[in-house]
């Protein structure tokens, strides 16, 4: 859910989802009291009616509030997740955009100064991905179920330069009985969402289909559950868009 949540964030606001984030949680903890009228709910969010109105109406068409008699919006259970209060996943989303969304990657790399050097480009990766030699995933696919990190991985294969590298960094589950943090990372994903951990065979297999041929295995040291996955892009795909 939390990657649904994301990902439907990011789109919602034309890719900034610390605004998303924001307005959506304002309203969130202020439904989370009990429903209330909009006119109400626009005093209480200090918002504009008109874009009170509008909101809503995109955000019942995918279950985050519904519309009740009388003018009274109420959260649903999956709205409620970002409101305050048991079951929240506000500060999760907020830690995950806060730290990842673009305007605070600029202030990061300035603060690095490394910022002359690099470009931070915000985009949708199940529409499309920028062209270059190497790609960076890291812990990106475990958020996704099979179907999903196909998309995500034809859409590099598409636009990747011939010979690309993929460097995958995931905490990968082990073969064996032996505890490892993966497991229980695993379970998380299960109650969140429509992600998974995955041993590196299933790594492999996902990687394989999207043209990618796995090329090294790094595990973390021994006190680090990550491993790194690197594969090559064999073939330029047919339809790759233009640079
Ligand atoms: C688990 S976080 C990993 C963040 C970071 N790569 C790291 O290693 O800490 C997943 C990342 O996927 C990004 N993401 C989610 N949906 C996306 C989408 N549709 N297009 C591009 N990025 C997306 C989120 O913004 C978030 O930064």
């Amino acid at each position: 859910m939390a990657g649904a949540w994301l990902q439907w964030m990011s789109s919602a606001a034309n890719g900034d989802t610390g605004l998303a984030l924001d307005v959506l949680s304002l309203y969130a903890c202020a439904l989370g009291v009990g429903p209330l009228p909009l006119g109400e709910l626009a005093d209480v969010t200090a918002t504009d009616p008109d874009a009170l109105l509008r909101l809503p109406r995109f955000l019942s068409g995918i279950d985050v509030v519904s519309h009740q008699p009388d003018g009274v919006l109420a959260l649903t259970a999956l709205g409620a997740t970002l409101a305050d209060g048991p079951g929240s996943v506000r500060a999760l989303a907020a830690f995950w955009m806060q730290i990842h969304y673009i305007p605070f990657a600029a202030e990061r790399l300035t603060e690095l100064g490394v910022a002359d050097r690099v470009k931070a480009v915000g985009g949708d990766f199940f529409t499309e991905v920028p062209s270059a030699d190497v790609y960076l995933l890291s812990t990106v696919l475990h958020d996704w179920n099979d179907d999903q990190c196909a998309t995500i991985l034809a859409n590099i294969a598409r636009a990747a330069h011939p010979g690309a590298r993929l460097v995958v960094l995931e905490a990968v589950l082990p073969d064996t009985d032996a505890p490892h943090p993966a497991k229980f990372n695993d379970l998380a994903m299960l109650g969140v969402g429509a992600g998974r951990e995955r041993s590196h065979a299933e790594y492999a297999e996902l990687l394989a289909t999207a043209g990618f041929t796995p090329t090294r295995h790094l595990p973390g040291p021994s006190y680090n559950p990550f491993s790194l996955l690197e594969a090559r892009l064999e073939a330029r795909v047919e339809a790759r868009v233009e640079d």
